[in-house]
C-alpha cells in the first residue's frame, strides 16, 4: 500500500522518541492546563502541537490500525500538514492485539504530554486507559473501540469517540433481521466488543418477536479453526445467525461459514467489521449474500463521500474503510478544537463546541456521551465493477 508523499507533518514510529515534542518550540503540554502566555489558545496562537496516534500494527487487528493511519494522514495531507492551524508532529505507538501492549502505549503518550491521542480499535484497551486520559486531562479521540461504557455509564470530558458504540451497531440490525427471520444463532470473539454486539443484537431482535437458538464465544485472538462452532450452528435449527468478527478473524470465519455449507443454507448477518475493506476482498466470493450493519460504506452516494473516495484512492490506490473514516473524523474534530488552543482543558471546550463535523458518512454531532449521532445502514455483499462492496440496502432505525 502506497503512502501519501510526506508532507510538514513528522511521522515519529514509536521508540525514537527523544526530543520530539515539541514543548520547547513553545507547544503547551496538555497537563493540567497552566500554560504560558504564548500558548494560552488565543486567537494568534499558532504553536505546534503533538497527536499521538494509538493504533494496532501488529496482531489480528493490524490491517485496521493502518486504515486509520492512512485516515488521520489524509487529512493532514489536504490541510497542510496542520489542525487547527498549527503543524502537528505525529507520534504513532502500536497498540498491538489487546489491552496487554494498548494500555501501556496509551501510558507512554501521556507520558510524553502530547495533545491529544487518537486511536484505540481493541474496547479492551479503551476501557482500561479511560481513567488515565481523564486523570492526565489529556483528550482521547477514540476512533473505533465501540466499549459501550464510554460514550455511556463511563463517559468523560477527556475521552471523545468518532466511531460507534457495539451495541448499537447491532441493535440497528435486529429489527431488521427479524423481518426475514425467526430463530437466530449467536457466535462473537470473546471479549468486550462481542459480547457487547450480542446483547444489543439480542435485545432488538427478541424485541422484534424473534429467538435465540443458541451462542457461541470463541476466544479472541488464538481461534483458527471455527469448525466445532459452525457444527454447533448448523445442529441449532436457527434459521440465521449473527456475529461480531474484525480483522484477520472475520476473514478466517467467513470462508469456513461457506465451506462448511452454511452460506445458502442460513442468512449471515454481521456488525458491518465482518466485510469491511481488505477483510471482504480477502474473504472473496464466500462473502456474497452477508447482510451487514454499519455507519459507512464507501458505497454511500453523496457528493461529500464521493470527494473523500477518490482522495483517498489518490493517495493510497485502494476504497476507503470505515476505521479510515473514523480517524478522518478525529483529524476532523481535533483541526476545530485546536482553533481553542493546545491545552487538555482548552480542547476539550474546543470539542465541546463542535455543531457538526463534515462526515463523509453523512454530518454528525457529538451526543451527551461524546460519541456521534449517526444514521446506520443495511448493507449487503454484492460483486461490484472493481472487486466486492457493500451496497447500500437502506437506513435503519435505531432504538
Ligand atoms: C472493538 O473492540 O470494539 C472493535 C474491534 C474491531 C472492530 C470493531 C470493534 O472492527
Amino acid at each position: 500500500m502506497r503512502r501519501p508523499t510526506r508532507s510538514r507533518y513528522a511521522t515519529v514510529v514509536a521508540g525514537l522518541t527523544a526530543g520530539v515534542v515539541l514543548t520547547a518550540c513553545g507547544g503547551s503540554g496538555s497537563l493540567g492546563g497552566d500554560d504560558d502566555e504564548a500558548s494560552n489558545g488565543a486567537a494568534d496562537d499558532t504553536s505546534p502541537v503533538t497527536v499521538g496516534l494509538l493504533v494496532p500494527t501488529s496482531g489480528v487487528y493490524a490491517p485496521l490500525g493502518e486504515d486509520m493511519q492512512q485516515g488521520f494522514e489524509l487529512f493532514l495531507e489536504q490541510n497542510d500538514g496542520q489542525l487547527g492551524g498549527r503543524d502537528v508532529e505525529l507520534e504513532v505507538i502500536d497498540e498491538g492485539e489487546t489491552p496487554d501492549t494498548g494500555v501501556p502505549g496509551a501510558q507512554r503518550l501521556i507520558q510524553q504530554e502530547v495533545n491529544a491521542v487518537v486511536g484505540i480499535v481493541n474496547s479492551g484497551t479503551a476501557l482500561g486507559v479511560r481513567d488515565a486520559f481523564e486523570e492526565a486531562q489529556v483528550p482521547l479521540i477514540i476512533a473505533n473501540a465501540g466499549a459501550d461504557d464510554i460514550t455511556g455509564a463511563r463517559s468523560s470530558d477527556y475521552v471523545w469517540r468518532t466511531s460507534f458504540s457495539n451495541g448499537e451497531v447491532a441493535a440497528a440490525l435486529g429489527p431488521r433481521a427479524a423481518e426475514d427471520c425467526e430463530s437466530v444463532f449467536l457466535a462473537a470473539a470473546d471479549y468486550a466488543a462481542g459480547r457487547e454486539a450480542t446483547a444489543g443484537f439480542e435485545r432488538t431482535f427478541t424485541e422484534a418477536g424473534g429467538t435465540v437458538a443458541g451462542s457461541v464465544y470463541p476466544p479472541f485472538g488464538t481461534t483458527t479453526n471455527y469448525q466445532p462452532f459452525l457444527a454447533q450452528m448448523q445442529q441449532s435449527g436457527a434459521d440465521c445467525v449473527y456475529t461480531f468478527f474484525a480483522g484477520a478473524e472475520a476473514v478466517a470465519f467467513t470462508q469456513q461459514y461457506a465451506s462448511f455449507g452454511l452460506k445458502d443454507s442460513i442468512q449471515l448477518y454481521s456488525s458491518g467489521f465482518l466485510t469491511e475493506g481488505g477483510v471482504l476482498q480477502a474473504a472473496g466470493e464466500a462473502a456474497t449474500g452477508v447482510e451487514t450493519s454499519l455507519h459507512y460504506t464507501d458505497q454511500i452516494d453523496s457528493p461529500r463521500n464521493t470527494e473523500f473516495v477518490e482522495a483517498y484512492r489518490t493517495a493510497y490506490d485502494e476504497a476507503p474503510t470505515v476505521y479510515a473514516v473514523q480517524a478522518y473524523d478525529a483529524a476532523q474534530a481535533l483541526d476545530q478544537a485546536f482553533e481553542n488552543g493546545t491545552s487538555g482543558p482548552d480542547v476539550v471546550e474546543g470539542l465541546k463546541a463542535i455543531d457538526t463535523i463534515d462526515s463523509p458518512r453523512g454530518e454528525f454531532g457529538f451526543n451527551e456521551g461524546h460519541g456521534p449521532d449517526q444514521t446506520y445502514y443495511l448493507r449487503r455483499v454484492e460483486q461490484g465493477e472493481v472487486g466486492l462492496v457493500n451496497v447500500v440496502v437502506e437506513e435503519l432505525t435505531t432504538s
